[in-house]
Protein backbone atom coordinates (compact mmCIF):
# COMPACT_ATOMS: atom_id res chain seq x y z
CA UNK A 1 0.00 0.00 0.00
CA UNK A 2 0.48 3.51 0.00
CA UNK A 3 2.82 5.31 2.70
CA UNK A 4 1.13 7.38 5.52
CA UNK A 5 0.76 10.94 4.63
CA UNK A 6 3.81 12.81 6.00
CA UNK A 7 3.55 16.14 8.04
CA UNK A 8 5.98 18.26 6.44
CA UNK A 9 3.77 20.15 4.32
CA UNK A 10 1.31 23.19 5.63
CA UNK A 11 -2.66 21.62 6.21
CA UNK A 12 -3.61 23.44 3.75
CA UNK A 13 -2.02 21.87 0.92
CA UNK A 14 -2.36 18.61 2.11
CA UNK A 15 -6.13 18.77 3.67
CA UNK A 16 -9.65 19.24 2.20
CA UNK A 17 -11.51 22.45 2.27
CA UNK A 18 -15.23 22.12 2.57
CA UNK A 19 -17.06 25.37 2.20
CA UNK A 20 -19.95 25.62 4.66
CA UNK A 21 -22.97 27.94 3.38
CA UNK A 22 -24.18 29.10 7.03
CA UNK A 23 -27.74 30.12 6.08
CA UNK A 24 -28.25 26.53 4.54
CA UNK A 25 -26.04 24.07 6.55
CA UNK A 26 -28.33 23.31 10.27
CA UNK A 27 -30.38 25.26 11.92
CA UNK A 28 -30.42 25.04 15.53
CA UNK A 29 -33.16 27.05 17.05
CA UNK A 30 -35.84 26.73 15.03
CA UNK A 31 -36.17 30.07 13.01
CA UNK A 32 -35.47 28.61 9.17
CA UNK A 33 -32.18 29.76 8.98
CA UNK A 34 -28.80 28.43 9.60
CA UNK A 35 -26.06 28.96 12.86
CA UNK A 36 -23.05 28.45 14.20
CA UNK A 37 -24.52 26.33 17.07
CA UNK A 38 -26.10 24.32 13.63
CA UNK A 39 -22.03 23.71 12.43
CA UNK A 40 -21.34 22.25 15.65
CA UNK A 41 -23.79 19.52 16.02
CA UNK A 42 -22.73 18.47 12.62
CA UNK A 43 -18.90 18.05 13.82
CA UNK A 44 -19.18 14.41 14.23
CA UNK A 45 -20.51 14.23 10.57
CA UNK A 46 -18.06 16.66 8.85
CA UNK A 47 -14.98 14.68 10.41
CA UNK A 48 -16.44 11.61 9.64
CA UNK A 49 -17.12 11.81 6.07
CA UNK A 50 -13.02 13.36 6.55
CA UNK A 51 -12.66 17.02 5.48
CA UNK A 52 -9.86 19.17 6.94
CA UNK A 53 -10.31 22.65 7.38
CA UNK A 54 -14.23 24.37 6.77
CA UNK A 55 -14.78 27.66 5.48
CA UNK A 56 -17.79 29.18 6.72
CA UNK A 57 -19.43 31.86 4.12
CA UNK A 58 -19.94 35.34 6.02
CA UNK A 59 -21.41 35.29 9.63
CA UNK A 60 -20.99 38.82 10.78
CA UNK A 61 -23.55 41.37 11.48
CA UNK A 62 -25.19 42.17 7.88
CA UNK A 63 -28.64 43.44 7.16
CA UNK A 64 -28.29 40.77 4.52
CA UNK A 65 -29.11 42.11 1.52
CA UNK A 66 -26.64 39.99 -0.29
CA UNK A 67 -27.18 37.23 2.25
CA UNK A 68 -23.80 38.53 4.26
CA UNK A 69 -21.83 39.60 1.99
CA UNK A 70 -22.79 43.11 2.48
CA UNK A 71 -21.21 43.76 6.11
CA UNK A 72 -22.04 46.25 8.70
CA UNK A 73 -19.06 45.31 11.46
CA UNK A 74 -16.18 43.35 10.55
CA UNK A 75 -15.39 42.22 14.30
CA UNK A 76 -18.65 40.74 15.08
CA UNK A 77 -21.38 37.99 14.65
CA UNK A 78 -24.76 38.83 13.34
CA UNK A 79 -27.55 37.46 16.42
CA UNK A 80 -29.11 35.30 13.63
CA UNK A 81 -25.74 33.29 13.24
CA UNK A 82 -25.43 32.84 17.11
CA UNK A 83 -23.07 35.29 19.61
CA UNK A 84 -19.07 35.56 19.66
CA UNK A 85 -18.83 33.24 22.37
CA UNK A 86 -20.79 30.19 20.48
CA UNK A 87 -17.98 31.42 17.92
CA UNK A 88 -15.30 30.85 20.43
CA UNK A 89 -17.10 27.34 20.96
CA UNK A 90 -17.50 25.90 17.69
CA UNK A 91 -13.71 27.06 16.76
CA UNK A 92 -12.56 25.29 19.92
CA UNK A 93 -14.42 22.39 19.26
CA UNK A 94 -13.20 22.44 15.16
CA UNK A 95 -10.12 22.65 16.96
CA UNK A 96 -10.51 19.81 19.03
CA UNK A 97 -11.39 17.42 15.99
CA UNK A 98 -7.76 18.93 14.56
CA UNK A 99 -9.90 20.52 11.70
CA UNK A 100 -9.26 24.54 11.06
CA UNK A 101 -11.73 27.21 10.20
CA UNK A 102 -11.43 29.31 7.63
CA UNK A 103 -13.68 32.84 7.20
CA UNK A 104 -14.91 34.57 4.60
CA UNK A 105 -13.61 37.98 4.65
CA UNK A 106 -15.06 40.75 2.39
CA UNK A 107 -12.26 43.43 1.81
CA UNK A 108 -14.03 45.42 -1.06
CA UNK A 109 -16.93 46.63 -0.27
CA UNK A 110 -18.82 47.30 2.97
CA UNK A 111 -23.00 47.02 3.66
CA UNK A 112 -24.41 50.72 3.18
CA UNK A 113 -25.68 50.68 6.87
CA UNK A 114 -21.91 50.08 8.08
CA UNK A 115 -21.35 53.01 10.22
CA UNK A 116 -18.20 53.81 8.00
CA UNK A 117 -20.42 54.28 4.88
CA UNK A 118 -23.24 56.44 7.07
CA UNK A 119 -20.81 58.76 7.93
CA UNK A 120 -19.22 58.96 4.63
CA UNK A 121 -22.36 59.52 3.09
CA UNK A 122 -23.38 62.05 5.63
CA UNK A 123 -21.06 65.34 4.08
CA UNK A 124 -18.93 66.18 1.73
CA UNK A 125 -16.42 67.14 4.61
CA UNK A 126 -17.13 64.48 6.14
CA UNK A 127 -13.69 62.73 7.71
CA UNK A 128 -14.70 59.12 6.38
CA UNK A 129 -15.76 60.67 2.86
CA UNK A 130 -13.37 59.35 1.20
CA UNK A 131 -13.25 55.76 2.48
CA UNK A 132 -15.48 55.01 -0.22
CA UNK A 133 -15.23 55.97 -3.58
CA UNK A 134 -17.26 59.08 -4.48
CA UNK A 135 -17.55 61.18 -7.86
CA UNK A 136 -18.88 64.33 -9.17
CA UNK A 137 -21.68 63.18 -12.62
CA UNK A 138 -21.18 63.99 -15.79
CA UNK A 139 -22.12 67.54 -17.06
CA UNK A 140 -25.58 65.99 -18.14
CA UNK A 141 -25.55 64.24 -14.95
CA UNK A 142 -25.17 60.99 -15.67
CA UNK A 143 -22.77 58.71 -13.72
CA UNK A 144 -18.77 59.01 -13.91
CA UNK A 145 -18.21 56.03 -16.34
CA UNK A 146 -19.64 53.07 -18.05
CA UNK A 147 -18.36 50.87 -15.46
CA UNK A 148 -21.43 48.42 -14.75
CA UNK A 149 -22.60 46.44 -11.26
CA UNK A 150 -22.30 42.48 -11.20
CA UNK A 151 -25.75 42.63 -9.93
CA UNK A 152 -26.93 44.58 -12.86
CA UNK A 153 -27.05 48.40 -14.21
CA UNK A 154 -24.59 50.81 -13.69
CA UNK A 155 -22.25 49.82 -10.90
CA UNK A 156 -22.71 54.07 -9.48
CA UNK A 157 -25.31 55.16 -7.32
CA UNK A 158 -26.79 58.53 -7.09
CA UNK A 159 -26.44 60.45 -3.45
CA UNK A 160 -28.87 63.12 -3.49
CA UNK A 161 -28.00 64.88 -0.28
CA UNK A 162 -24.19 65.19 -1.44
CA UNK A 163 -25.07 65.43 -5.16
CA UNK A 164 -22.53 62.90 -5.78
CA UNK A 165 -21.92 59.54 -7.13
CA UNK A 166 -20.62 56.66 -5.25
CA UNK A 167 -19.62 53.33 -6.43
CA UNK A 168 -20.84 49.73 -6.04
CA UNK A 169 -19.72 46.79 -7.86
CA UNK A 170 -22.46 44.75 -6.55
CA UNK A 171 -25.95 45.46 -5.24
CA UNK A 172 -26.34 49.30 -4.25
CA UNK A 173 -26.27 48.67 -1.19
CA UNK A 174 -22.61 47.63 -1.01
CA UNK A 175 -20.58 50.78 -1.59
CA UNK A 176 -16.87 49.71 -2.56
CA UNK A 177 -14.49 50.80 -0.23
CA UNK A 178 -11.51 52.79 -1.49
CA UNK A 179 -8.30 51.09 -0.81
CA UNK A 180 -6.18 53.81 -1.44
CA UNK A 181 -7.15 55.32 1.89
CA UNK A 182 -4.90 54.58 4.63
CA UNK A 183 -7.46 54.28 7.08
CA UNK A 184 -9.27 51.58 5.28
CA UNK A 185 -6.03 49.75 4.83
CA UNK A 186 -5.72 50.33 8.67
CA UNK A 187 -9.04 48.83 9.74
CA UNK A 188 -9.13 46.10 7.63
CA UNK A 189 -5.94 44.87 8.14
CA UNK A 190 -7.00 45.04 11.71
CA UNK A 191 -9.81 43.49 11.22
CA UNK A 192 -8.10 40.24 10.20
CA UNK A 193 -5.93 40.66 13.13
CA UNK A 194 -9.33 40.41 15.48
CA UNK A 195 -9.98 36.92 13.93
CA UNK A 196 -6.48 36.01 13.44
CA UNK A 197 -5.96 36.65 17.16
CA UNK A 198 -9.40 34.49 18.36
CA UNK A 199 -7.63 31.52 16.61
CA UNK A 200 -9.32 31.63 13.09
CA UNK A 201 -6.71 29.23 10.86
CA UNK A 202 -7.25 31.92 7.77
CA UNK A 203 -9.50 33.48 4.91
CA UNK A 204 -10.99 33.34 2.16
CA UNK A 205 -10.43 36.71 0.72
CA UNK A 206 -14.01 37.64 -1.29
CA UNK A 207 -13.29 39.03 -4.48
CA UNK A 208 -10.08 40.18 -4.30
CA UNK A 209 -8.99 40.88 -7.25
CA UNK A 210 -11.16 44.01 -7.79
CA UNK A 211 -10.27 45.69 -4.97
CA UNK A 212 -8.56 48.15 -6.69
CA UNK A 213 -10.04 49.91 -9.23
CA UNK A 214 -8.65 52.62 -11.88
CA UNK A 215 -7.41 55.66 -10.49
CA UNK A 216 -8.71 58.26 -13.33
CA UNK A 217 -12.08 55.92 -13.32
CA UNK A 218 -11.87 55.79 -17.25
CA UNK A 219 -14.25 53.67 -19.07
CA UNK A 220 -13.84 50.16 -19.30
CA UNK A 221 -13.37 48.63 -22.93
CA UNK A 222 -16.82 47.64 -24.35
CA UNK A 223 -17.09 43.87 -25.20
CA UNK A 224 -18.27 43.61 -29.15
CA UNK A 225 -19.45 39.96 -28.34
CA UNK A 226 -22.32 41.47 -25.83
CA UNK A 227 -25.87 41.26 -26.39
CA UNK A 228 -29.11 42.29 -23.83
CA UNK A 229 -29.85 38.83 -23.36
CA UNK A 230 -26.48 38.39 -21.58
CA UNK A 231 -26.14 39.77 -17.91
CA UNK A 232 -25.18 43.44 -18.18
CA UNK A 233 -21.63 42.62 -16.43
CA UNK A 234 -20.67 41.01 -19.54
CA UNK A 235 -21.24 44.64 -21.75
CA UNK A 236 -17.88 46.10 -20.54
CA UNK A 237 -14.51 44.06 -20.51
CA UNK A 238 -13.18 44.85 -16.88
CA UNK A 239 -9.95 46.47 -17.93
CA UNK A 240 -10.33 48.84 -15.64
CA UNK A 241 -12.11 47.97 -12.73
CA UNK A 242 -10.58 44.21 -12.30
CA UNK A 243 -6.78 43.10 -11.98
CA UNK A 244 -5.25 46.55 -11.34
CA UNK A 245 -1.80 46.61 -10.98
CA UNK A 246 -1.65 48.10 -7.71
CA UNK A 247 -4.01 45.26 -6.12
CA UNK A 248 -1.14 43.59 -5.52
CA UNK A 249 0.19 45.84 -3.09
CA UNK A 250 -2.30 45.87 -0.61
CA UNK A 251 -2.68 41.93 -0.96
CA UNK A 252 0.75 41.79 -0.18
CA UNK A 253 0.39 44.36 3.09
CA UNK A 254 -2.99 41.06 3.62
CA UNK A 255 -0.45 38.75 3.66
CA UNK A 256 2.10 40.28 5.74
CA UNK A 257 -0.46 40.30 8.46
CA UNK A 258 -1.79 36.73 7.82
CA UNK A 259 2.17 35.53 8.30
CA UNK A 260 2.31 37.36 11.84
CA UNK A 261 0.57 34.09 12.85
CA UNK A 262 1.50 30.61 12.40
CA UNK A 263 0.36 28.56 9.69
CA UNK A 264 -2.74 30.74 9.07
CA UNK A 265 -3.86 30.42 5.16
CA UNK A 266 -4.79 33.07 2.78
CA UNK A 267 -7.41 32.14 -0.22
CA UNK A 268 -8.48 34.45 -3.24
CA UNK A 269 -11.65 34.36 -4.99
CA UNK A 270 -10.18 35.31 -8.09
CA UNK A 271 -12.21 35.28 -11.27
CA UNK A 272 -9.44 35.33 -14.07
CA UNK A 273 -7.78 33.38 -16.78
CA UNK A 274 -5.03 31.17 -15.85
CA UNK A 275 -2.08 33.67 -17.15
CA UNK A 276 -3.40 36.66 -14.61
CA UNK A 277 -4.40 34.49 -12.05
CA UNK A 278 -1.38 32.78 -11.03
CA UNK A 279 0.11 36.15 -10.38
CA UNK A 280 -1.52 36.34 -7.26
CA UNK A 281 0.61 34.23 -5.78
CA UNK A 282 2.97 36.95 -5.68
CA UNK A 283 6.65 37.16 -7.54
CA UNK A 284 7.93 36.05 -4.09
CA UNK A 285 4.94 34.20 -2.83
CA UNK A 286 3.70 36.44 -0.69
CA UNK A 287 0.57 37.14 -1.54
CA UNK A 288 -2.02 34.21 -1.58
CA UNK A 289 -1.46 30.85 -0.65
CA UNK A 290 -4.26 29.67 -2.73
CA UNK A 291 -5.46 31.85 -5.15
CA UNK A 292 -8.38 30.19 -5.98
CA UNK A 293 -8.64 28.08 -9.45
CA UNK A 294 -12.08 28.57 -10.95
CA UNK A 295 -11.04 26.15 -14.34
CA UNK A 296 -13.19 23.32 -13.62
CA UNK A 297 -15.61 25.86 -13.34
CA UNK A 298 -16.11 27.55 -16.29
CA UNK A 299 -15.63 25.23 -18.72
CA UNK A 300 -17.57 22.71 -20.00
CA UNK A 301 -17.38 18.98 -18.11
CA UNK A 302 -16.18 16.91 -20.91
CA UNK A 303 -12.70 14.95 -21.20
CA UNK A 304 -11.44 17.53 -23.79
CA UNK A 305 -12.27 21.15 -21.87
CA UNK A 306 -11.55 19.48 -18.35
CA UNK A 307 -8.26 17.71 -19.74
CA UNK A 308 -7.03 21.35 -21.41
CA UNK A 309 -7.89 23.30 -18.07
CA UNK A 310 -5.58 20.91 -15.77
CA UNK A 311 -2.84 20.82 -18.35
CA UNK A 312 -2.64 24.25 -19.05
CA UNK A 313 -2.83 25.13 -15.44
CA UNK A 314 -0.41 22.02 -14.40
CA UNK A 315 1.94 24.04 -17.23
CA UNK A 316 1.55 27.59 -16.21
CA UNK A 317 1.62 26.94 -12.47
CA UNK A 318 4.79 28.97 -11.24
CA UNK A 319 7.75 26.47 -9.63
CA UNK A 320 6.72 26.10 -6.28
CA UNK A 321 3.28 27.15 -6.51
CA UNK A 322 1.01 25.34 -4.69
CA UNK A 323 -2.18 24.10 -6.93
CA UNK A 324 -5.85 23.94 -6.01
CA UNK A 325 -9.48 23.06 -7.48
CA UNK A 326 -12.96 23.68 -6.95
CA UNK A 327 -15.79 22.21 -8.67
CA UNK A 328 -18.56 24.60 -6.82
CA UNK A 329 -19.45 27.43 -4.45
CA UNK A 330 -22.57 29.43 -3.51
CA UNK A 331 -22.68 31.28 -6.52
CA UNK A 332 -22.44 28.65 -9.41
CA UNK A 333 -24.83 26.34 -10.03
CA UNK A 334 -24.46 23.15 -8.78
CA UNK A 335 -21.78 20.34 -9.97
CA UNK A 336 -23.84 17.45 -10.21
CA UNK A 337 -26.88 18.93 -11.97
CA UNK A 338 -27.54 18.03 -15.66
CA UNK A 339 -26.36 21.42 -17.11
CA UNK A 340 -22.68 20.92 -15.22
CA UNK A 341 -21.17 17.27 -15.07
CA UNK A 342 -24.71 15.37 -14.60
CA UNK A 343 -24.51 11.77 -14.78
CA UNK A 344 -20.28 12.46 -14.71
CA UNK A 345 -21.13 13.91 -11.03
CA UNK A 346 -19.66 11.17 -9.49
CA UNK A 347 -16.31 11.11 -11.59
CA UNK A 348 -16.43 14.98 -11.04
CA UNK A 349 -15.75 14.35 -7.06
CA UNK A 350 -12.99 11.44 -8.22
CA UNK A 351 -11.25 14.07 -10.21
CA UNK A 352 -11.68 16.74 -7.73
CA UNK A 353 -10.01 14.57 -5.28
CA UNK A 354 -7.65 13.54 -7.13
CA UNK A 355 -5.52 16.02 -9.24
CA UNK A 356 -2.58 17.64 -7.54
CA UNK A 357 -3.85 20.66 -5.23
CA UNK A 358 -5.95 21.73 -2.46
CA UNK A 359 -9.54 20.65 -3.55
CA UNK A 360 -12.31 22.95 -2.39
CA UNK A 361 -16.44 21.15 -1.98
CA UNK A 362 -19.58 22.60 -1.56
CA UNK A 363 -21.50 21.54 1.16
CA UNK A 364 -24.17 18.89 -0.41
CA UNK A 365 -22.14 17.85 -3.09
CA UNK A 366 -21.14 14.78 -0.82
CA UNK A 367 -24.17 13.62 -1.57
CA UNK A 368 -24.57 14.96 -4.87
CA UNK A 369 -27.45 17.81 -4.31
CA UNK A 370 -28.28 19.14 -7.79
CA UNK A 371 -29.92 23.01 -7.90
CA UNK A 372 -33.02 23.31 -6.40
CA UNK A 373 -35.88 24.68 -8.50
CA UNK A 374 -37.55 27.99 -6.97
CA UNK A 375 -39.96 29.94 -8.78
CA UNK A 376 -38.73 33.18 -10.22
CA UNK A 377 -41.44 35.10 -7.65
CA UNK A 378 -39.81 33.56 -4.75
CA UNK A 379 -36.37 34.45 -5.96
CA UNK A 380 -34.51 35.80 -2.62
CA UNK A 381 -30.83 36.56 -4.40
CA UNK A 382 -29.87 40.21 -5.43
CA UNK A 383 -28.33 39.12 -8.80
CA UNK A 384 -31.38 37.33 -10.11
CA UNK A 385 -34.38 40.06 -8.65
CA UNK A 386 -31.98 42.47 -10.61
CA UNK A 387 -32.05 41.21 -13.98
CA UNK A 388 -34.82 38.36 -13.72
CA UNK A 389 -34.55 35.62 -16.62
CA UNK A 390 -31.18 36.89 -17.20
CA UNK A 391 -29.07 36.31 -14.36
CA UNK A 392 -28.72 33.21 -12.58
CA UNK A 393 -30.38 32.74 -9.35
CA UNK A 394 -27.92 31.41 -6.72
CA UNK A 395 -30.38 30.64 -4.23
CA UNK A 396 -30.99 27.27 -6.19
CA UNK A 397 -27.57 26.29 -4.72
CA UNK A 398 -27.78 27.04 -1.62
CA UNK A 399 -30.85 25.64 -0.85
CA UNK A 400 -31.01 23.70 2.60
CA UNK A 401 -28.26 20.76 3.54
CA UNK A 402 -30.13 17.14 3.04
CA UNK A 403 -29.66 15.60 5.98
CA UNK A 404 -32.65 13.19 6.52
CA UNK A 405 -36.45 12.37 4.78
CA UNK A 406 -37.92 14.29 7.62
CA UNK A 407 -40.04 17.21 7.17
CA UNK A 408 -37.62 19.86 6.06
CA UNK A 409 -34.62 16.90 5.48
CA UNK A 410 -33.52 17.24 9.16
CA UNK A 411 -32.37 21.04 8.90
CA UNK A 412 -34.54 22.80 10.58
CA UNK A 413 -38.30 22.29 12.54
CA UNK A 414 -39.76 25.06 10.62
CA UNK A 415 -40.11 25.95 7.03
CA UNK A 416 -36.58 27.27 5.85
CA UNK A 417 -35.39 30.37 4.25
CA UNK A 418 -35.21 28.41 1.35
CA UNK A 419 -37.45 25.61 0.06
CA UNK A 420 -35.96 22.73 0.75
CA UNK A 421 -35.06 20.52 -3.12
CA UNK A 422 -38.07 18.37 -3.85
CA UNK A 423 -35.77 15.50 -4.18
CA UNK A 424 -34.69 15.21 -0.63
CA UNK A 425 -36.48 12.43 0.69
CA UNK A 426 -34.26 10.16 -1.48
CA UNK A 427 -31.19 11.89 -1.60
CA UNK A 428 -29.93 12.84 1.69
CA UNK A 429 -27.11 12.12 4.01
CA UNK A 430 -29.22 9.66 6.76
CA UNK A 431 -30.33 7.33 3.43
CA UNK A 432 -26.70 7.54 1.43
CA UNK A 433 -25.10 6.20 4.64
CA UNK A 434 -27.19 2.93 5.09
CA UNK A 435 -26.84 2.38 1.24
CA UNK A 436 -23.55 0.48 0.26
CA UNK A 437 -21.81 2.24 -3.06
CA UNK A 438 -23.78 5.55 -2.62
CA UNK A 439 -22.35 8.52 -3.63
CA UNK A 440 -21.45 9.65 0.42
CA UNK A 441 -19.91 6.42 0.68
CA UNK A 442 -17.82 7.37 -2.56
CA UNK A 443 -16.82 10.71 -1.65
CA UNK A 444 -16.08 8.99 1.82
CA UNK A 445 -13.60 6.60 0.39
CA UNK A 446 -11.97 9.00 -2.14
CA UNK A 447 -11.31 11.70 1.18
CA UNK A 448 -9.88 8.33 2.60
CA UNK A 449 -7.80 7.36 0.23
CA UNK A 450 -6.16 10.56 -0.33
CA UNK A 451 -5.77 11.31 3.16
CA UNK A 452 -3.60 8.32 3.41
CA UNK A 453 -2.00 8.84 -0.31
CA UNK A 454 1.18 10.53 -0.56
CA UNK A 455 0.90 9.96 -4.26
CA UNK A 456 -2.50 11.60 -4.00
CA UNK A 457 -1.49 14.42 -1.53
CA UNK A 458 1.89 15.49 -2.82
CA UNK A 459 2.69 13.59 -5.89
CA UNK A 460 4.03 14.89 -8.88
CA UNK A 461 1.00 15.13 -11.75
CA UNK A 462 1.81 13.22 -15.29
CA UNK A 463 -0.89 13.57 -17.76
CA UNK A 464 -1.43 10.33 -20.46
CA UNK A 465 -1.97 10.60 -23.27
CA UNK A 466 -3.39 7.41 -25.56
CA UNK A 467 -6.63 7.19 -28.04
CA UNK A 468 -9.79 7.75 -26.63
CA UNK A 469 -10.66 11.40 -26.92
CA UNK A 470 -13.65 10.60 -24.07
CA UNK A 471 -11.24 9.26 -21.66
CA UNK A 472 -8.79 11.21 -19.45
CA UNK A 473 -5.91 9.20 -17.83
CA UNK A 474 -2.93 11.35 -15.39
CA UNK A 475 -0.85 9.61 -13.16
CA UNK A 476 0.19 10.87 -9.60
CA UNK A 477 3.81 9.66 -8.49
CA UNK A 478 5.44 9.77 -5.12
CA UNK A 479 8.93 7.73 -4.76
CA UNK A 480 8.11 4.65 -5.82
CA UNK A 481 4.00 5.10 -5.86
CA UNK A 482 2.37 5.48 -8.95
CA UNK A 483 -1.43 6.14 -9.22
CA UNK A 484 -2.96 6.32 -12.70
CA UNK A 485 -6.78 7.56 -12.63
CA UNK A 486 -9.03 6.94 -15.62
CA UNK A 487 -12.20 8.83 -15.97
CA UNK A 488 -14.72 7.75 -18.75
CA UNK A 489 -16.64 11.20 -19.19
CA UNK A 490 -18.65 9.49 -22.24
CA UNK A 491 -21.73 7.41 -22.32
CA UNK A 492 -20.18 4.94 -23.68
CA UNK A 493 -18.24 1.55 -22.70
CA UNK A 494 -14.83 2.73 -23.63
CA UNK A 495 -11.68 0.27 -23.75
CA UNK A 496 -8.70 2.31 -23.42
CA UNK A 497 -5.26 1.21 -23.92
CA UNK A 498 -2.37 2.57 -21.24
CA UNK A 499 -0.09 -0.16 -21.62
CA UNK A 500 2.58 3.19 -21.89
CA UNK A 501 2.61 3.02 -18.12
CA UNK A 502 2.74 -0.29 -17.55
CA UNK A 503 1.28 -4.05 -17.94
CA UNK A 504 -0.78 -4.22 -15.13
CA UNK A 505 -2.85 -2.25 -11.89
CA UNK A 506 -4.80 -2.99 -8.97
CA UNK A 507 -8.37 -0.98 -8.99
CA UNK A 508 -8.07 0.52 -5.37
CA UNK A 509 -11.48 2.77 -5.93
CA UNK A 510 -14.25 2.98 -8.75
CA UNK A 511 -16.81 5.45 -9.05
CA UNK A 512 -19.34 2.17 -9.00
CA UNK A 513 -17.35 1.10 -6.04
CA UNK A 514 -17.79 -2.62 -7.16
CA UNK A 515 -14.71 -3.17 -8.39
CA UNK A 516 -11.80 -3.67 -7.26
CA UNK A 517 -8.78 -6.11 -7.74
CA UNK A 518 -5.80 -6.70 -10.78
CA UNK A 519 -6.45 -5.51 -14.51
CA UNK A 520 -4.87 -5.37 -17.15
CA UNK A 521 -4.00 -1.18 -18.96
CA UNK A 522 -3.53 -2.50 -22.23
CA UNK A 523 -7.16 -3.00 -22.71
CA UNK A 524 -8.64 -0.97 -19.46
CA UNK A 525 -12.41 -1.17 -19.87
CA UNK A 526 -14.46 1.65 -18.37
CA UNK A 527 -18.26 1.53 -18.06
CA UNK A 528 -19.99 4.90 -19.31
CA UNK A 529 -19.66 7.56 -16.88
CA UNK A 530 -16.94 5.20 -14.69
CA UNK A 531 -13.62 6.82 -13.37
CA UNK A 532 -11.11 4.31 -11.18
CA UNK A 533 -7.90 4.88 -9.19
CA UNK A 534 -4.95 2.13 -9.65
CA UNK A 535 -2.70 1.28 -8.53
CA UNK A 536 -0.06 0.77 -10.77
CA UNK A 537 1.89 -2.78 -10.38
C1 LIG B 1 -18.36 37.07 -4.18
C2 LIG B 1 -19.26 36.17 -3.39
C3 LIG B 1 -20.67 36.42 -3.80
C4 LIG B 1 -21.01 37.84 -3.48
C5 LIG B 1 -20.02 38.81 -4.12
C6 LIG B 1 -20.11 40.15 -3.50
O1 LIG B 1 -18.35 36.76 -5.53
O2 LIG B 1 -18.87 34.83 -3.56
O3 LIG B 1 -21.57 35.55 -3.17
O4 LIG B 1 -22.31 38.14 -3.91
O5 LIG B 1 -18.69 38.40 -3.97
O6 LIG B 1 -19.60 40.14 -2.21
CA1 LIG C 1 -31.20 29.40 13.31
Amino acid sequence: MVEQASGSYPWWETGVIYQVYPRSFQDSNGDGIGDLNGIRARLPYLKELGISAIWISPIYPSPMVDFGYDVSDYTDIHPMFGTMQDFLDLTEEIHLRRMKVILDFVPNHTSNQHPWFLQSKSSRSNPKRHWYIWSDPKPDGSPPNNWVSFFGGSAWEWDHHTGQYYLHLFAKEQPDLNWRHPDVVMNMLNALRFWLNRGVDGFRVDVIFLMIKDALLRDDTPNPDWTPARPIIESTLHDRTSNQPEVHQIIKKMRVVIDEYDERVMIGEIYLPYKDLITYYGEQFDECHLPFNFGLIQRPFNAEAITSAVNEYEKLLPRGAWPNWVLGNHDQPRIASAKRAGANARLAQMLLLTLRGTPTMYYGDEIGMVNGQIPPDKYQDPQARNEPGIAFSRDNVRTPMQWDNSVHAGFSTVEPWLPVNRDYTRRNVAAQREEANSFFQMVKELLAIRASSVALNHGKYVFVSHGSDDVMAYLRIQGMVKLCIALNFSDEEKSVNLSSVAERARVMLSTEMDRRGETTLERLRLRPHEGVIMQVL
